[in-house]
């Protein structure tokens, strides 16, 4: 077993508060249980198409998020001054979640592809450099929201641009490396 799958084993195990619990051995030698909670988590692992399964539905959640994040910069782009803190909270909040949407993919999904290989370690590489260029983005985002500079009109139409932008990403991510075709271990692509 290379340093790659232990390292994602592991982090996979110790996830979950129970286990140690997996661990049917009494002895306390060191070596025997780190065997026996490797072998352990090995079975349990989860499968990739069910990992595929919960990304999709994080984005679902985040696309939601954006229609809201649009709707409310809709109003705002009519003149409705009252939407100014409704509008800066939201984007807040849907940054929040899209940072931690990225922090899973990278715990979960890497690790993963990283010991599959050579076209593994080309997708793990490339999902880690979007996400570097999507979290200069968020600061981005994220300045502009603290600043009273700009104008509820001027940031709303900035958000729709934003909001455009993420759109285009998580569709390149879906036709790409979560179709059916590229994702690794898909039933689909298996059949
Ligand atoms: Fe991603
Ligand atoms: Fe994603």
């Amino acid at each position: 077993m290379g340093y790659r799958v232990w390292r994602s084993v592991t982090r996979n195990c110790l996830r979950g508060a129970g286990g140690y619990a997996w661990c049917r051995h009494g002895a306390p030698e060191a070596a025997v249980h780190a065997a026996c909670l490797l072998l352990s988590c090995e079975g349990m692992e989860e499968p990739l198409d069910t990992l595929r399964e919960e990304i999709l539905v994080q984005h679902q959640g985040i696309e939601e998020h954006l229609r809201e994040l649009e709707g409310l910069a809709r109003l705002a782009q009519e003149g409705d001054q009252s939407i100014d803190d409704p509008l800066r909270d939201c984007c807040r909040v849907l940054l929040g979640n899209l940072r931690k949407h990225l922090d899973f993919e990278e715990t979960h999904l890497v690790p993963r592809l990283e010991v599959l290989g050579e076209r593994g370690e080309r997708q793990a590489r490339m999902l880690l450099r979007e996400h570097e260029d999507q979290r200069e983005l968020f600061g981005f985002v994220f300045d502009r929201l603290a600043s009273q500079h700009w104008t509820t009109q001027l940031l709303a139409r900035q958000l729709c641009g934003f909001v455009q932008i993420l759109r285009d990403d998580m569709m390149h991510e879906e036709d790409g490396l979560l179709s059916p075709d590229a994702f690794p271990g898909s039933s689909a692509r298996q059949a």
